[in-house]
């Protein structure tokens, strides 16, 4: 942890953090709180990984992925997600898209056409991002940049509760293997690895709860808004 920028800038609260690690619902829950606007960037990966997957683009085709990354036909209305006007809010989280989001995300055409697509969700009311480079390279200039961690044992327990499965089970193994195998594609990529920045609050959300998570997050924005 070191100092925040002062005077604060971009009205962006930055969570990043690897899967998993419910970086999602907090971001969701303190752009709720704070009557911001909400970004799920990985949303855009996974949608452009579907709709390649969709046009049967070879996935070595970066210039291909990277045209229909520019042009994702997505409407975000009332909670869903429209991909071509089909309603893809529950597909799009199934870890095979979650696998080829990865798989894209190495790309830096890729992730150069989704760049302004992401800023442009920043208005006048101000935005919480959750993704892996929010603060390094979408929202460098964030008021406040949070680097969410627990372990991967611990993040492969998180999903298999919520998707019904048991630690003893094979299916708990194949989690945690592909929880282990996304990290270390995200954070050893070449272009945006997911790593914290220098002055990113580091919260280790092992032993905290969605709500001790958000608290503390709201306690460090609270000390910058003084
Ligand atoms: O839900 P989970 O945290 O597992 O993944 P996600 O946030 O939906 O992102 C899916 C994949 O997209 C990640 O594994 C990353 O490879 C990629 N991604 C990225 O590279 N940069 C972002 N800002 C967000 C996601």
């Amino acid at each position: 942890m070191s100092t925040l920028p002062f005077p604060h800038s971009t009205k962006v609260i930055a969570i990043d953090g690897p899967s998993a690690s419910g970086k999602g619902t907090i971001a969701a829950r303190i752009a709720s709180i704070l009557n911001r606007d909400y970004l799920d960037s990985g949303a855009l990966y996974r949608l452009t990984a579907l709709f390649a997957q969709q046009r049967q683009i070879d996935w070595t085709n970066e210039e291909q992925i990277a045209q229909l990354a520019a042009a994702l036909p997505v409407i975000f209305i009332e909670g869903k997600i429209l991909l071509n006007d089909l309603d893809v809010t529950h597909i799009i989280r199934s870890e095979e898209v979650g696998m080829n989001a990865s798989k894209i995300a190495v790309y830096p055409l890729v992730r150069a056409a989704l760049l302004q697509r992401q800023r442009g969700f920043l208005t006048a009311r101000g935005l919480v991002a959750d993704g892996r480079d929010m603060a390094s390279v979408v929202f460098p200039s964030a008021e406040l940049k949070i680097f969410l961690t627990a372990s991967a044992q611990i993040r492969a327990e998180r999903r298999a509760l919520q998707l019904g499965i048991s630690v003893n089970s094979d299916e708990f193994k194949q989690i945690l293997a592909d929880i282990e195998k996304r990290d270390t594609a995200d954070r050893t990529r070449l272009v945006a690895p997911l790593q914290p920045v220098a002055d990113a609050h580091i919260l280790d959300t092992s032993s905290l709860n969605i709500e001790e998570s958000v608290q503390k997050i709201l306690d460090w924005y609270q000390i910058i808004e003084k």
